[in-house]
């Protein structure tokens, strides 16, 4: 932990990247848990589509509705404020979330690049309407005030490409990385995924966060196999601690 901690405060660019294992411990499932009550039929994968969208929009646009309401109900943990910590603490800190939710933003931390967009908002698939839609529990879909067509949650879904703004942020900041962090995330999703690699490829020290192993786990270079709060906690108390450094390596 000591040689990680020295590493981090001699880092010049560090990227946390996220996914939806920082925001299981509050209270959202991941992507990949089975859905629960009116819901459990249904998996992620097919809703999240805009052949699905296409095909029945009002079933997606209440799924959508679902989850908002899901989220509302839910605040950033001891993980979303741990980052927010280390983003105040340490020069350069660039935070890539996969998650929608926007509990990173609603923790503190700043410029968080949303690589799949922000279940927060609606946008028109044809113009470049977006506006917010936090005060909006209704099951009836929202129009687009100058193309008058369904709206639609400003995620990205499965088949559509990244926002350019937060791909070309997205691989500058890991192709810069001297320290990248993988946090809550199956690492099975690309180009996301991709970013990871692209971090190793410019000798960037790799670290994963996440109880269970993943494709990542044997080319990172420190692994916490445990929640993203407990992780991310014991780096900041070592993080704040003064002291001599000793070498330690592999898990922490
Ligand atoms: N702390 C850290 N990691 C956790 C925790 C926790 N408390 N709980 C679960 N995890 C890990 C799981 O082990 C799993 O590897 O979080 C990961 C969640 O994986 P997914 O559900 O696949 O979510 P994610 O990796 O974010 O999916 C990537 O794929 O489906 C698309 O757009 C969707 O953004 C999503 C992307």
């Amino acid at each position: 932990m000591h040689k990680l901690i020295h590493f981090l405060k001699q880092a010049n660019n560090i990227v946390f990247m996220t996914g939806a294992g920082i925001s299981a411990e509050s209270g959202i499932p991941t992507f990949r848990e089975a859905q629960t009550g009116l819901w459990e039929k249904f998996k992620a994968e097919e809703l999240a589509t805009p052949q699905a969208f296409e095909q029945d929009p009002l079933l997606v646009w209440k799924w959508y509705q679902w989850r908002r309401q899901l989220i509302a109900k839910n605040k950033p943990n001891p993980g979303h404020l741990a980052i927010t910590k280390i983003q105040n603490e340490l020069k350069h800190v660039t935070l890539i979330t996969q998650n929608v939710d926007g509990l990173h933003q609603e923790a503190g931390t700043r410029d968080v690049i949303e690589f799949h967009g922000n279940i927060r908002n609606n946008k028109c698939s044809y113009c470049s309407h977006v506006e917010n839609n936090s005060d909006n529990q209704s099951d009836v879909i929202p129009q687009c005030p100058n193309c008058e067509v369904n709206l639609r949650p400003a995620v990205v879904w499965f088949g559509e490409s990244i926002p350019e703004s937060a791909s070309q942020q997205s691989m500058q900041a890991a192709s810069q990385a001297d320290l990248f962090f993988s946090v809550g995330t199956s690492s099975r999703v690309y180009p996301a995924a991709g970013l990871v690699e692209l971090a190793r490829q410019n000798k960037a020290t790799i670290v994963e966060i996440n109880p269970n192993a993943t494709p990542m786990t044997s080319i990172a270079d420190y692994v916490f196999a445990e929640p993203a709060s407990v992780a991310l906690q014991r780096i900041i108390e070592v993080l704040s601690l003064p002291g001599d450094l000793v070498n330690t390596k592999s898990n922490i």
